[in-house]
């Protein structure tokens, strides 16, 4: 595999799995022997978190300090794995940002280079904050594929449309593959079912998973570990799985 694939992970609902989904498949792939730089553009910084490690203003040293990236990427202490980590200073990083106009570019100078530790990355992941902003709209200018996860318990089609019309919106020349990953799913009751049902209604051959609603995820979190580390057997670690698959096989 030659060439750098920068998959950003985007809703602008809060709490629909855009973190876990981020922090599972950087690592799944890495897993998969690629070398995968996770970037985290959401000032909550919970990549860092997710990975048992330190919050830090990496994003915003990256981006408005003009730190090199040698010296803001974190090792996770997993192979082919790197963390580029943020934390609360990342809003006002997208201040700056936003002021300078810059929707577009912020992250070309990492893409054009795409190296750390004197390795040559394969995949950028890229989590987003639950808001519409210029960090996110540069992580929609920059992604394909895009993947969008939509938690099937509560308005999963509007969050879905919604970041749809903010890519819109930035009139990419050339638009992402757009993969909907349905979260949070629940079987037994009838508002996931048909919420799953009219997510593929609206996207047909889009629509990823589902992942079903599973507490070990959030055990995985509170831990610091991902699931392929704390549950390998589980069936959040295989319908994961199979989202790292969707992946590579593109
Ligand atoms: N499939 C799932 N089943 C149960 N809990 C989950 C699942 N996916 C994620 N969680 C838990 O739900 C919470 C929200 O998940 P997560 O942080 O990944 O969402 P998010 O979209 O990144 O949230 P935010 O919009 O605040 O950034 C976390 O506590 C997480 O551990
Ligand atoms: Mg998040």
């Amino acid at each position: 595999m030659g060439n750098l694939v920068v998959i950003t992970v985007a809703n602008q609902k809060g709490g629909v799995g855009k973190t876990t989904t981020a922090v599972t498949l950087a690592h799944g792939l890495a897993r998969q022997n690629y070398n995968v730089l996770l970037v985290d553009l959401d000032p909550q910084g919970q990549c860092a978190s997710l990975l048992g490690l330190a919050q830090e203003p990496g994003v915003f040293n990256y981006l408005v300090s003009n730190s090199r990236l040698r010296d803001v990427v974190r090792s996770t202490e997993r192979e082919g794995l790197w963390v580029l980590p943020g934390n609360k200073r990342t809003e006002t990083a997208q201040v700056v940002l936003t002021a300078e106009g810059r929707r577009k570019d912020i992250l070309t100078q990492l893409f054009a280079s795409p190296v750390v530790d004197s390795v040559r990355l394969h995949y950028v992941v890229m989590d987003t904050a639950p808001a519409v902003g210029v960090l996110q709209a540069n992580a929609l200018y920059a992604a394909d594929p895009l993947i969008l996860p939509a938690a099937l318990d509560f308005l999963a089609l509007e969050g879905v449309a919604e970041v749809l019309n903010t890519l819109d919106a930035l009139q990419r020349p050339s638009p992402p593959v757009v993969r909907v990953l349905p979260t949070f799913y629940d079987e037994v009751t009838r508002e996931s079912k048909s919420n799953l049902a009219r997510l593929h209604e609206a996207f047909p051959n889009a629509v990823l998973g589902p992942i079903h609603r599973a507490t070990i995820l959030r055990e995985c979190a509170a831990l610091g570990r991902t699931i392929f580390e704390h549950a390998p057997e589980s069936r959040a670690a295989q319908e994961y799985g199979a989202v790292v698959a969707g992946v590579t096989d593109e």
